[in-house]
C-alpha cells in the first residue's frame, strides 16, 4: 500500500463560467486527472466566487452542476480526488473572514484582476470582488495545500495567498499554514490554438473559435471546415503561417501520428488540399470529443449519482477543513 501520510496536498478550483473546451481540457483538466493518483487532491467548483456577478438561483446551481459533470466526464474520480462545490464548505468563509482582518485595502486594490474588473464593470465594484484574493487564499489554505495547478493568470493570486499565510503565521507565532506554489505542468502543457487563426482557444474570442467537449458532431464539422487557412504553400518545405500551424497542432492532439505526417508531407511538397485536411481533422475531432459528449449526456440525466458525488465530496472536504479551522480558531484565541 502507498503511504498516504506523505502525499502532497493539491487544490484547485474552476469558476463555473460555461462549457469546457479543448483548451481547458489540455491546459488543466487532463493534468488534474493525472495528479489524482499521486497526490491528495481537492478540486472544487468555485460557486461562491461566482456571486460577484449576481447570478440567478437557477443559473447558480445549474452552472455549478455542469462543471461537476464535466470534471467527472474528463476522468476525475470521486473515489480518488475530493470533488466538491465550494458552497458546501462554509468553513472556507470562516477562514476568509479571519484572513480579511489582515488583508489591506492598498494591496487588494493593486491586484491586476481587480483593476480589470473595475474597468470592465464600473457599476458593480463590490467588496466581494475586492476580496476575491482572500477568498481564493481561504480555498487553498483551508486544506493546507502546497501545490495549486493554475494558469499563469493566477500567479499574482498565489503570491497573495503566500503573503496572507505568512502574515497569519507571524501574527499568531504558529506555523499553521504552509506556503503554496502555483504549479503549471511544465512540458506537459500543450497550448491549444483557436480556429480563428490567432492565439489560444477561448470562449471570449467568439463562437467559432473554440471546440467544446460536449459539442455535437455536426457543429464540430462546421467549425473546423470554417477555420481560417491561406491560399496554400508555394515553395517546398516553407514555414507554415500561423493559421496552418494551428490546424497541425490541433491535428497532433486528436489524430494519429501517421495522419499528421501524411498531411505534413503533402504540405512540404506543395500538394496539400486544405479541404481534405480539414475533413480528416473534423472526423478525428468528432471521434475525440464523442466519448466526452456521451458521458456528459449520461451524467446529466443521473441526478442521484451527482448528488452522491456532491455529498461524498462535501464530507471529505469538511473533514479536512474542520481540522484546519479548529487549529486556526485555537491560535486566534477562540474556544472550540
Ligand atoms: N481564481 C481562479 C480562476 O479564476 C479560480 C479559483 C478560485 C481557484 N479559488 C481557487 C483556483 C483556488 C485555484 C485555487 O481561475
Amino acid at each position: 500500500m502507498t503511504d498516504t501520510t506523505k502525499r502532497e496536498i493539491v487544490c484547485s478550483g474552476i469558476r463555473p463560467t460555461g462549457n469546457i473546451h479543448l483548451g481547458n481540457y489540455f491546459g488543466a483538466l487532463r493534468n488534474f486527472v493525472r495528479m489524482q493518483d499521486e497526490h491528495d487532491c481537492f478540486f472544487f467548483v468555485a460557486d461562491y466566487h461566482s456571486l460577484t456577478t449576481h447570478p440567478t438561483p437557477d443559473d447558480l446551481y445549474g452552472n455549478a452542476r455542469q462543471i461537476l459533470i464535466q470534471y467527472i466526464a474528463c476522468g476525475l474520480d470521486p473515489d480518488k480526488a475530493t470533488i466538491y462545490l465550494q458552497s458546501d464548505l462554509p468553513e472556507t468563509i470562516e477562514l476568509y473572514l479571519f484572513l480579511n482582518m489582515n488583508a489591506y485595502l492598498g494591496e487588494l486594490e493593486r491586484v491586476t484582476s481587480f483593476k480589470d474588473k473595475v474597468r470592465q464593470n464600473p457599476n458593480n465594484v463590490n467588496a466581494g470582488l475586492l476580496t476575491y484574493p482572500t477568498l481564493m487564499a481561504a480555498d487553498i489554505l483551508i486544506h493546507k495545500a502546497t501545490k495549486v495547478p493554475v494558469g499563469k493568470d493566477q500567479e499574482q493570486h498565489l503570491e497573495m495567498t503566500r503573503t496572507f499565510a505568512q502574515r497569519f503565521n507571524n501574527m499568531y507565532k504558529h506555523e499553521v499554514f504552509p506556503l503554496p506554489q502555483a504549479y503549471n505542468f511544465g512540458h506537459d502543457l500543450i497550448k491549444i490554438p483557436g480556429l480563428d487563426g490567432s492565439g489560444k482557444m477561448g470562449k471570449s474570442e467568439g463562437e467559432g473559435n473554440a471546440i467544446f467537449l460536449n459539442e455535437d458532431p455536426k457543429s464540430i464539422r462546421k467549425k473546423i471546415m470554417r477555420a481560417k487557412t491561406d491560399s496554400g504553400p508555394t515553395e517546398m518545405s516553407q514555414t507554415k503561417p500561423v493559421e496552418i500551424e494551428n490546424l497541425f497542432t490541433l491535428m497532433k492532439v486528436v489524430s494519429s501520428p501517421d495522419t499528421v505526417e501524411y498531411f505534413d508531407d503533402l504540405y512540404n511538397r506543395c500538394q496539400i488540399r486544405y479541404g481534405d485536411m480539414k475533413k480528416q481533422l473534423a472526423e478525428d475531432m468528432v471521434n475525440f470529443c464523442e466519448p466526452f459528449r456521451l458521458k456528459i449526456e449520461e451524467l446529466s440525466s443521473n441526478e442521484d449519482y451527482l448528488r452522491r458525488v456532491m455529498d461524498q465530496g462535501k464530507e471529505k472536504a469538511r473533514e479536512s477543513a474542520r481540522k484546519t479551522i479548529e487549529e486556526v480558531r485555537h491560535v486566534i484565541g477562540y474556544r472550540n
